[in-house]
């Protein structure tokens, strides 16, 4: 089944936002496999946004991800990459539709309260840099 990796970020994390966050995925039917609150060191953040190297935001994007706790979570179920984005919203808040996360939540582009990969290569590139294989649960879920 296919799985991909959330986190909410410092700002969904000093807003209270990680139960509102993680109640969404639940109510739409997708499987928890595995979550943790913990603080990105920098070294994790580049990597992890290694392909915005060069952009003009990189060291924002970095100071910010690593300036408090994330709640970094991996859910699993058909077609969870897309949905989880739609469920997400635009990055940009403005362009965000409400009833997404980022439309009912976001502030700015850079404080966007969640991540969530954008591809199954993303995705199993996000999973293995964030969690040893032995941090996910494989169980079976009625709905
Ligand atoms: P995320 O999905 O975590 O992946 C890349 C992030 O870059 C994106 O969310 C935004 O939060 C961030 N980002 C994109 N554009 C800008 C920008 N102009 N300034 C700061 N951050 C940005």
């Amino acid at each position: 089944m296919e799985k991909t990796f959330l986190m909410v970020k410092p700002d969904g994390v000093q807003r209270n936002l990680i139960g509102d966050i993680t109640a969404r995925f639940e109510r739409k039917g997708f499987k928890l496999a595995g979550a943790k609150l913990m603080a990105i060191p920098t070294e994790l953040a580049e990597e992890h946004y290694g392909e915005h190297k060069e952009k003009p935001f990189f060291g924002e994007l970095v100071d910010f991800i690593t300036s408090g706790p994330v709640f970094a979570m991996v859910w699993e179920g058909e077609d969870v990459i897309a949905t989880a984005r739609t469920m997400m919203g635009a990055t940009k808040p403005a362009e965000a539709a409400p009833g997404t996360i980022r439309g009912d939540y976001g502030v700015t582009v850079g404080k966007n309260v969640i991540h969530g990969s954008d591809s199954k290569e993303s995705a199993e590139r996000e999973i293995g840099l964030f969690f040893d294989e032995k941090e996910l649960v494989d169980y079976e879920k009625d709905s």
